[in-house]
């Protein structure tokens, strides 16, 4: 009797040891997370005061082209803000860390893969933004195979010490800017780099064995296989959810001070990314212009005639303010791209440089003149970059990456990006949104603009914004919607009823 009652003592002291462990074991990750939780709604809740209440529609003095890697945005700086701006008007470009450069406090385009806490160097007040997204699943496929493009180049070397010599000569020749030196890409190209000269190494010594995959996402004798890649610690560092970071200005490259104990909180509780999901979402609420890569002509259709259109009425205005002496910066410009793409500067690439140069007649441009100069610019662009795509991807044969070897990627793996790319699949969504909105708003306008062309030889965006005449648009097409929603509402209930019965 005693026995079993010290038995049953003994086994509640334990139980109540047991369930005292559980819980300072839960409290002490509970506060890891609340301290998680605080630094990262400290942040959020700062980084939301700060707004410029103005109207956004409005071409402020800066435009701030915040570039998200692999999203096309290059076609737009080369085709669209060249021609939109003299490169005595750009800020001093700086795709690695800014140092915001006051000999040219006057500037008025700034484009980078910086991210958005770059503004805490602008004036706030004075700067408009824009930017571009892609389906984040297309972005991760692109980032992988542009890193395994450029990393391939380097395979003419016979090792990396003759890399490393190479990039010596080539950085004293170019004063100082090199793709290795601009992120993401001075992280993502060095590392693929040195995993494609491993493999070439270890393939030497082994003796060439027959390949058991046509898998080029997979095909290990000879690249790191994406499902590798993307479950590396600096993929996940950098490259998933990549847009939302760099929207929030918490990349691993940012300026805040914060951000990095705010982006790793991030990384270990995922169920914080929601403030910074939303802290994203204001931030492309606030931009002039949003565009996405998939719908590419709309976008470019937009961006002329939203951006374009300021940029040259802005023009007319202070046309007769002089431009001040040209820099150096296009020359800059021409060896980061070339260099992005390697060594070969070829014939396609100059051309396209030339016509840079040449001194559009800004003055005169139109957003027609604008739109035209683009199309030819973006054939010529898309020409060159596929040929060194094929001229590069030859030095990883077999593997090469087009839509059929797209095709043989595992539903698997793109679950697995999508999940590691949750923030950017619903930063996504709302871009989607701005977009139709946008569409709706710029479509308004132009409509308003012909109806204003007849009495006025200039006009501008914003000052439609507030007409009563988009008033009345917005009031029909409102009403249309209230009628078709309840046509669709009472249609659906006699269905149901029907199905009921
Ligand atoms: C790297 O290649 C160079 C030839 O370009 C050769 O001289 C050198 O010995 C090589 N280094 C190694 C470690 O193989
Ligand atoms: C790869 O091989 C599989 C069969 O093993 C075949 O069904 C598929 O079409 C091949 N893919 C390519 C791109 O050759
Ligand atoms: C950014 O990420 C790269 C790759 O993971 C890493 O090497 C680098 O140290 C990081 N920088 C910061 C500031 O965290
Ligand atoms: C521009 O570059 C040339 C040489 O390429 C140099 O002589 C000149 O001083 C540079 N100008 C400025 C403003 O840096
Ligand atoms: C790069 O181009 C220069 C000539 O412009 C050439 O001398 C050099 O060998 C090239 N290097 C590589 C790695 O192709
Ligand atoms: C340059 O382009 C031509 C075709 O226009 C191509 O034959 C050549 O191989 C390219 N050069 C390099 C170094 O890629
Ligand atoms: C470059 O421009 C020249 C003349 O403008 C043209 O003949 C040549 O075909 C162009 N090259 C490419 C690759 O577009
Ligand atoms: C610009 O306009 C002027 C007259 O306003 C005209 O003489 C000139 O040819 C135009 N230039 C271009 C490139 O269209
Ligand atoms: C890779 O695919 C592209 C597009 O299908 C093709 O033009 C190119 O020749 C291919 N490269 C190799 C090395 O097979």
């Amino acid at each position: 009797m005693r026995c079993k009652i010290i038995h049953l003592m003994l086994g509640l002291i334990l139980v109540l040891l047991l369930s005292v462990s559980v819980t300072i074991k839960a409290s002490v990750t509970d506060d890891g997370y609340k301290q998680c939780e605080h630094t990262v709604k400290k942040w959020a809740s700062s980084s939301a005061d700060s707004e410029v209440k103005d109207d956004k529609h409005a071409l402020r003095d800066l435009l701030f082209f915040l570039h998200v890697p692999r999203t096309g945005g290059r076609t737009y700086f080369h085709c669209f803000l060249k021609k939109l701006y003299s490169n005595s008007q750009e800020c001093p470009r700086s795709y690695d860390k800014l140092r915001f450069n006051p000999r040219k406090p006057n500037c008025r385009l700034l484009s980078t893969h910086d991210d958005y806490s770059m503004m805490s160097k602008l004036p706030k007040e004075k700067t408009s933004v824009v930017t571009i997204l892609r389906n984040p699943i297309d972005r991760v496929f692109s980032t992988y195979e542009f890193s395994v493009e450029v990393a391939a180049r380097f395979l003419i070397h016979p090792n990396l010490t003759s890399v490393a010599r190479m990039a010596k000569r080539t950085r004293r020749k170019t004063s100082g800017v090199s793709t290795l030196d601009i992120w993401p890409w001075k992280y993502l190209v060095p590392w693929m780099r040195e995993d494609l000269f491993a493999r070439r190494d270890s393939r030497r010594l082994r003796g060439q064995t027959h390949l058991v995959t046509n898998n080029s996402y997979d095909m290990e004798d000879i690249l790191m296989p994406l499902h590798e890649y993307i479950n590396d610690p600096i993929a996940r560092d950098i490259i998933h959810n990549g847009a939302t970071f760099q929207i929030a200005g918490l990349t691993n490259n940012s300026y805040f001070v914060e951000a990095h104990e705010v982006r790793h909180c991030v990384l270990k509780y995922h169920s914080l990314g929601e403030y910074v999901l939303e802290v994203a979402k204001k931030k492309l609420d606030d931009m002039l212009y949003v565009g996405l890569t998939e719908n590419h002509k709309e976008s470019a259709t937009m961006f002329a005639n939203i951006v374009g259109a300021q940029v040259i009425s802005q023009h007319t205005i202070s046309s007769s303010s002089a431009d001040v002496a040209g820099n150096n910066d296009s020359e800059q410009l021409v060896s980061y791209f070339s260099e992005l793409q390697g060594n070969n500067t070829n014939q396609s690439l100059k051309n396209v440089s030339s016509t840079d140069k040449d001194e559009i007649a800004r003055g005169n441009l139109t957003v027609g003149k604008l739109t035209e100069a683009y199309e030819s610019c973006i054939s010529s662009l898309r020409n060159s970059q596929a040929e060194r795509r094929v001229n590069s991807l030859k030095r990883i044969y077999p593997a090469n990456f087009t839509k059929e070897a797209r095709r043989q990627v595992s539903e698997v793996l793109i679950q697995e990006i999508t999940s590691l790319n949750s923030l950017d699949v619903e930063l996504y969504n709302y871009a989607q949104y701005i977009f139709t909105k946008q569409q709706a708003h710029m479509t308004q306008s132009m409509v308003y603009d012909e109806r204003l062309a007849s009495t006025l030889s200039t006009s501008t965006y914003p000052s439609f914004y507030n007409s009563p005449y988009s008033k009345f648009v917005l009031l029909s097409i409102t009403g249309l919607l209230f009628l078709l929603f309840v046509f669709f509402f009472v249609n659906s209930r006699r269905r149901t009823s029907k199905v009921k019965l």
